[in-house]
C-alpha cells in the first residue's frame, strides 16, 4: 500500500504517530511559505501542514500544489491547538505535520471544485463525472447503493432465494415502453431487444422449478425521462412459486424492514399499511400519494348541485364531480397572482379552472363567494372542516380530471407548504388496481401493469361484460409519493391468459409471435406464482434524501438519454454498420 491510513480516520489517539496519506488536494492555503493542504479521499479530509520555510524542495513542491493534484505525504500526527479544533471535521482535532511530499500526479485546472461552495450546472457535472463523483454527497449515495444491494442479497439469501441472471440479449418484453434494439450480425435483419425487465424469464424460472428467485437486474426502457426515470435502471426483481399475494407482500415487508434497520437503525412497524387503489384515488387523487401529510380530497356534490355557481352546478348535471381540499393556513401565503399560477398548473391536468376561497371570520372570501349563500358557505366550511386562515380549492369536472388536477395540486401544495418533515418515511401498499384502463385515443383497453397479472376469481366474469370492473391481483409499494415497487400474482392458466390478451387486443397470432416461449412454458406444468420488482435507484434516492435518481447512479444519462461523459450515443463506422446489415442516413454533423 502507498498509504498507512485514509484521510478520514486519524484522531487524537494517533498523535505522535508517523503516517503516510494519499489523496487529492481539496483546498490549499499558503501563509508566507507555511502551506496548509486539505487532503481528500473518499473517507474524509485531513489537514496537512508543511511548516518548512527553508526553501527546500519539499517546500517548493508544497507551494506549487493546486486543486485536485494527487499527492502522497508522510509526516507526524499532531494535536491542533484547542482553539483550532474543527468540530465539523471527523479529523478536526489533529493535523499532519508533513515532512515528505510526493506529487503522484499533477491535475489540470479542474472546471469546478468537487467540494466547492457552488455546485456547477448538471451538464458540466455529468461531462466531468469523475470530478463530480469526488463529491462527498455522491460518494455517500454510492455507498448507500452498495449497502442496499448488500442488504438485499443478505435478506434473500437467508430466505433460500437464488440469485439467477437472465439474458440481456433477448426478445421484447411487454412493460409498455419502447425497446432498445440490438442488431444481430449473424441473422441479417433480426434484432435482440434489451430487457425492459426480466419478467418473462423469471416466470419461466418458476415453471422450471426455481421457486424463489431474485436478481439485481439492469433494465432498459426507451421512454420519456423524468427526474425519477432513467433509460437504464436497476430493479430488485423477485418471483416466487406456490404463493398467494399475502406471501409476496409479507416477504417484501421484511425486505423493507431490513433496509430501514440496516440503513437508519430504526424498527419499521409491520405489516406495512395497505390501501386500495380506489381509496388512494378517491382520497388523494393519485395511485401513488404522499401520505406524509393529509389534505384529503372531499366531494361536495351535495352542496354544489344546488348552489348558485353555474360552473359547479353544470358539472354535477353533466355527470361530473366537484371535489376540493383544504390548504391549511395558506390564505395569506398565496396571493391572487400565485393562485393564477396554480390555476395554470391544474389546467395542465385538464381542469378548466380552479375555484378558491379564503376562510375569514367564519365566512368564505373569493371573487365567486357571491354565488354562495350563507347556508352554502357554512355547509362548505363544515364539510371540509375548514378554519379561519385556510385556503380552499375546488375543481369541477369529469371525475378523472378532478382526480388528476387535485391530486397534482395536493402534491405540489404539500411540498410548498412544508406539511411534512422531509426525513419522514411513509411506505405503504396500494392494492387492487384495475386490470385494464380505457385508452380513449386508440379506442381500446390497455393493461394497467402488464398482461400477465392474475385477477380476482369473482371478477373473471366481468372480463366480458365490464372490463373496467376487473381488479388485478397486483400491488404497488408507494414511498414518499414515489412508486417504489410494483408486482402481481401471475396468470398461470393459458386459457385465462388468452382471454386477457383478447381483451387488450393482442390476437392469438400476435401473442404466439411475441410470447410463444412463455405461453408454451405455461402449458408444461406452471405452478401458481407471483412476484414484484423494486426500483433500486428510487430506493437509494429515498434513503439518500434526494429527488433525482441521477444522483444515485454513477454514470447516468441526461433527460435526452445522452451520456455526456462518453458522448454516447454516437455515430459508428460504416464497416460496423455493413457487418450488421444496417443502412442509415448519415448522421447530421
Ligand atoms: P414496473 O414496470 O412497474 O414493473 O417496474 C418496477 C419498478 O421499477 C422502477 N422503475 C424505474 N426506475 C427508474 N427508471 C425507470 N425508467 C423505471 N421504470 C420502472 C419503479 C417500478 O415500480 N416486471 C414488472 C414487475 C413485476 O411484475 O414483477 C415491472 O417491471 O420503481
Ligand atoms: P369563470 O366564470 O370562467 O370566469 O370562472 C370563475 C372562477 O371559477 C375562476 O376562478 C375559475 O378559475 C373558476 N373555475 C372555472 N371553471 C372551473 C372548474 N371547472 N372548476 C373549478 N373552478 C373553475
Amino acid at each position: 500500500m502507498l498509504r498507512t491510513h485514509t484521510c478520514g480516520e486519524l484522531g487524537s489517539t494517533h498523535v505522535g504517530a508517523s503516517v503516510t496519506l494519499c489523496g487529492w488536494v481539496d483546498e490549499y492555503r499558503d501563509h508566507a511559505g507555511i502551506v496548509f493542504v486539505d487532503l481528500r479521499d473518499r473517507y474524509g479530509l485531513t489537514q496537512i501542514k508543511f511548516a518548512l520555510s527553508d526553501g527546500s524542495e519539499t517546500q517548493t513542491l508544497a507551494r506549487g500544489l493546486r486543486h485536485e493534484d494527487v499527492i502522497r505525504v508522510t509526516g507526524e500526527v499532531v494535536s491542533r491547538p484547542a482553539d483550532m479544533h474543527n468540530s465539523k471535521l471527523a479529523t478536526g482535532a489533529i493535523e499532519v505535520r508533513g515532512s515528505t511530499l510526493e506529487l503522484l500526479n499533477k491535475s489540470k485546472t479542474p472546471p469546478f471544485q468537487p467540494n466547492g461552495r457552488d455546485l456547477p450546472n448538471e451538464e458540466l457535472r455529468l461531462t466531468y463525472r469523475y470530478l463530480d463523483l469526488r463529491r462527498a454527497e455522491l460518494q455517500r449515495n454510492l455507498e448507500m447503493r452498495h449497502k442496499l444491494a448488500k442488504l438485499t442479497r443478505d435478506y434473500f439469501d437467508a430466505q433460500g432465494f437464488l440469485e439467477i441472471e437472465t439474458p440481456m440479449l433477448g426478445k421484447s418484453t411487454p412493460e409498455g415502453a419502447r425497446d432498445y434494439l440490438v442488431p444481430s450480425r449473424v441473422h441479417p435483419g433480426h434484432f435482440y431487444a434489451l430487457p425492459q425487465s426480466p419478467q418473462i424469464y423469471k416466470q419461466i424460472l418458476m415453471v422450471a422449478g426455481y421457486d424463489r428467485y431474485y436478481q439485481i437486474a439492469r433494465c432498459f426502457r426507451d421512454e420519456d425521462l423524468r427526474a425519477d426515470r432513467q433509460p437504464e435502471f436497476t430493479q430488485i426483481d423477485v418471483e416466487m412459486a406456490f404463493v398467494e399475494r399475502e406471501d409476496i407482500l409479507s416477504t417484501i415487508d421484511g425486505l423493507i424492514s431490513s433496509f430501514v434497520s440496516g440503513i437508519r437503525g430504526q424498527c419499521l412497524k409491520l405489516p406495512l399499511q395497505r390501501i386500495s387503489y380506489a381509496e388512494a384515488v378517491e382520497k388523494y387523487g393519485s395511485d401513488k400519494p404522499d401520505l406524509r401529510f393529509g389534505m384529503e380530497l372531499i366531494d361536495v356534490a351535495e352542496i354544489a348541485k344546488s348552489c348558485g355557481f353555474g360552473v359547479f352546478k353544470t358539472a354535477i348535471e353533466s355527470g361530473g364531480r366537484v371535489r376540493g381540499f383544504v390548504a391549511p393556513q395558506a390564505a395569506e401565503r398565496y396571493s391572487r397572482k400565485d393562485i393564477d399560477g396554480l390555476t395554470d398548473f391544474v389546467k395542465d391536468y385538464g381542469a378548466k379552472g380552479l375555484a378558491f376561497f379564503r376562510v375569514k371570520e367564519g365566512k368564505l372570501d373569493s371573487p365567486i363567494a357571491k354565488f354562495f349563500g350563507d347556508a352554502d358557505q357554512q355547509a362548505l366550511i363544515a364539510k371540509l372542516g375548514a378554519k379561519d386562515g385556510d385556503l380552499l380549492f375546488f375543481v369541477a369536472d369529469q371525475p378523472k380530471v378532478t382526480t388528476a388536477a387535485l391530486g397534482a395540486l395536493r402534491t405540489r401544495l404539500g411540498k410548498e407548504l412544508k406539511l411534512y418533515d422531509p426525513n419522514d418515511f411513509s411506505c405503504f401498499w396500494v392494492l387492487d388496481f384495475p386490470l385494464v384502463t380505457w385508452n380513449a385515443e386508440e379506442n381500446r383497453w390497455d393493461a394497467e401493469h402488464h398482461p400477465f397479472c392474475s385477477v380476482y376469481d369473482e371478477d373473471v366474469p366481468h372480463l366480458k361484460d365490464d372490463p373496467s370492473k376487473v381488479r388485478a391481483l397486483s400491488y404497488d409499494l408507494v414511498c414518499n409519493g414515489y412508486e417504489a415497487a410494483s408486482g402481481s400474482i401471475r396468470i398461470h392458466d393459458p386459457k385465462i391468459q388468452q382471454r386477457v390478451f383478447d381483451l387488450i387486443g393482442i390476437s392469438e397470432e400476435e401473442a404466439e409471435n411475441r410470447f410463444s416461449f412463455l405461453l408454451d412454458a405455461l402449458r408444461y406444468g406452471a405452478p401458481p406464482h407471483g412476484g414484484i420488482a423494486l426500483g433500486l435507484d428510487r430506493w437509494v434516492m429515498l434513503f439518500a434524501g434526494g429527488d433525482n435518481i441521477r444522483d444515485v447512479i454513477a454514470f447516468p444519462k441526461t433527460q435526452k438519454a445522452s451520456d455526456l461523459l462518453s458522448g454516447a450515443p454516437g455515430p459508428v463506422d460504416m464497416k460496423q454498420l455493413r457487418d450488421l446489415h444496417i443502412k442509415t442516413d448519415l448522421p447530421a454533423v
